[in-house]
């Protein structure tokens, strides 16, 4: 999809989609021409029609026996816009756009907008890209329409920095997809071993580097947590590592991101009910994040150092498969009590963290992961949970979040609850019961950082929809990438 700046007005315009808020006489820019300017009025007019937040009409007329079809969307009180509710906007307009057949496309503001001409160009590509995507891969026949470009008509004295950002808001966008297409995929299709070849392919694409250990070389490293999830599947465990060096004068800052890899999680002999089931091929959603995330930090070539490690695995059952009861010593050498294997997530993330620390010596880790159904519970699909033991880098979190329109919402390190994961028998146990599912199961991870600066990212909620609306399609949401993205450009 093209996206441009134009500052002249062509001879005819297909599709026009004009923005103007409601506290605001309807002051239709004159550039449009007295033609379009009273059509747009007597439509407002006739239905009543005030801009009010959110709402979106549109019309078609006729004019030099051409069709014109006109969008108004409401942008609603001058003071309640934010970044994020005009990236939800652009989103249901593009979608209106094209449940209308549009092809070549205008947008005008009727306002002058005090945000920043990089940030509105990002928004602009980015509503876009998000809003289009479709995973329609398996569907023999796909007929949905795609717009063909998108102009902002605009006048300033250069295009530069609004070219600068719609730029900056494709690279999003486009690792968002990525994600998202991983995600997608079935888990017939993603397994431990083929989410490496993804991965494979991204680095070799987006410029940065791979290795991967298979079980063998896991197995010498010690890893039986992550070992004793992926026993229950003929799919064995991988161990993916990406690594970009954006910042080699700074060699101590290393950030490491650590994505939950289950590419299926049944819950294993703690099984889960079916429903519960049906969308866990989307539990390998940190992991795609964080490859996302590497393919964008890459290509706009961030200076900072960081390292991404996924801790591959299918939660299976059978007879090999880790049970109830069993008892494992993790990569650290403290000792686990299982008294559930559907809290497998946060086995896989704890090896996968002391390897990052002790191993690639990560001086700061960020995990990120579709831990639990009680951040579902609590927060829903908007927010991810968020918890960590610095003030200072969740501040940057909390920075990326405004910027890039994820939302966030930070939970306690309540140290009390560390009660509910003490074992009898065991350093820990890896389920704290009932309460306070997603704190507990971070203060379990917590045991295992070392006291280095670290973020723990929840995304159980917000990683699937099962409706399209503004930049989300049905489906995996790519939720993370953008955050971490944001993030890591905060930290350069
Ligand atoms: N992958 C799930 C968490 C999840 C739930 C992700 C819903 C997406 C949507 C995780 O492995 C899990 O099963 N967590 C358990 C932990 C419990 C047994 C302590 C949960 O939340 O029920
Ligand atoms: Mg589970
Ligand atoms: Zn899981």
């Amino acid at each position: 999809m093209k996206i441009d700046v134009c500052r002249k007005l062509p001879e005819h315009i297909e599709t026009l989609v004009y923005l103007q808020f409601e506290d605001e006489a309807i002051q239709v820019p004159e550039v449009l021409g007295e033609d379009l300017i009273s059509a747009i009025e007597n439509y407002c007019t006739l239905e009543e029609y005030t801009f009010n937040k959110g709402s979106i009409k549109s019309f078609t007329r006729m004019i030099r026996k051409k069709k014109q079809l006109i969008i108004l969307c409401g942008a609603g009180k001058k003071a309640e816009l934010d970044s994020y509710s005009l990236r939800n906007l652009l989103a249901d307009c593009w979608r209106e756009a094209t449940r209308n057949k549009a092809r070549q496309l205008y947008l005008m503001f009727g306002f002058v907008t005090k945000m920043p001409e990089p940030v509105l160009g990002h928004l602009l590509s980015e509503s876009a890209l998000l809003s289009a995507y479709k995973f329609n891969k398996y569907l023999s026949s796909d007929k949905t329409h795609e717009l063909e470009c998108i102009h902002l008509i605009y006048f300033a004295k250069t295009n530069r920095h609004l070219n600068r950002g719609i730029l900056e808001g494709r690279i999003f966008a486009e690792a968002t997809n990525l994600a998202r297409d991983l995600v997608n995929e079935p888990a017939n299709v993603i397994n431990p071993e083929s989410l490496a070849d993804y991965a494979r392919k991204a680095a070799l694409q987006y410029g940065f580097s791979l290795e991967v250990h298979s079980i063998d070389k896991i197995k010498r490293l010690k890893m039986e947590a992550l070992l004793a999830v992926g026993r229950g599947s003929k799919s064995e465990p991988k161990l993916i590592i990406m690594r970009y060096n954006g910042n080699p004068d700074k060699k101590n800052k290393l950030t490491a991101l650590v994505g939950k890899g289950l590419t299926f999680d049944s819950g294993g002999y703690s099984l889960k009910p079916s429903n519960s089931m049906l969308n866990m091929k989307s539990d390998m959603g940190g992991a795609a994040a964080v490859i996302g995330a590497f393919s964008a930090i890459a290509t706009l070539k961030l200076k900072v150092n960081v390292v991404g490690i996924i801790a591959a695995a299918e939660n299976m059952i059978g007879s090999s498969a880790y049970r109830p009861g069993d008892v494992i010593t993790s990569m650290s050498g403290k000792t686990i009590e299982v008294v559930n294997t559907d809290a497998e997530g946060r086995l896989t993330l704890i090896d996968a963290i002391h390897f990052a620390l002790e191993k690639e010596k990560a001086d700061k880790i960020l995990d990120i992961a579709t831990l639990t159904g009680a951040a579902v519970a609590a927060l829903g699909k908007d927010y991810s949970a968020v918890l960590s033991n610095d003030d200072a880098w969740y501040a940057k979190l909390e920075a990326a979040s405004t910027f890039c329109g994820e939302k966030i919402w930070r939970m306690p390190l309540h140290d009390p609850y560390k009660e509910l994961i003490k074992s009898e028998i065991a350093d820990l146990k890896n389920a704290g019961g009932p309460l306070a599912g997603c704190i507990t199961a971070a203060l379990f991870i917590q045991e295992f950082v070392q006291n280095k600066p670290w973020i723990h990212i929840d995304i159980a909620g917000g990683a699937m929809r099962d409706k399209v609306s503004g930049i989300n399609s049905f489906g995996a949401t790519g939720v993370g990438v953008r955050l971490l993205i944001a993030l890591l450009k905060n930290m350069e």
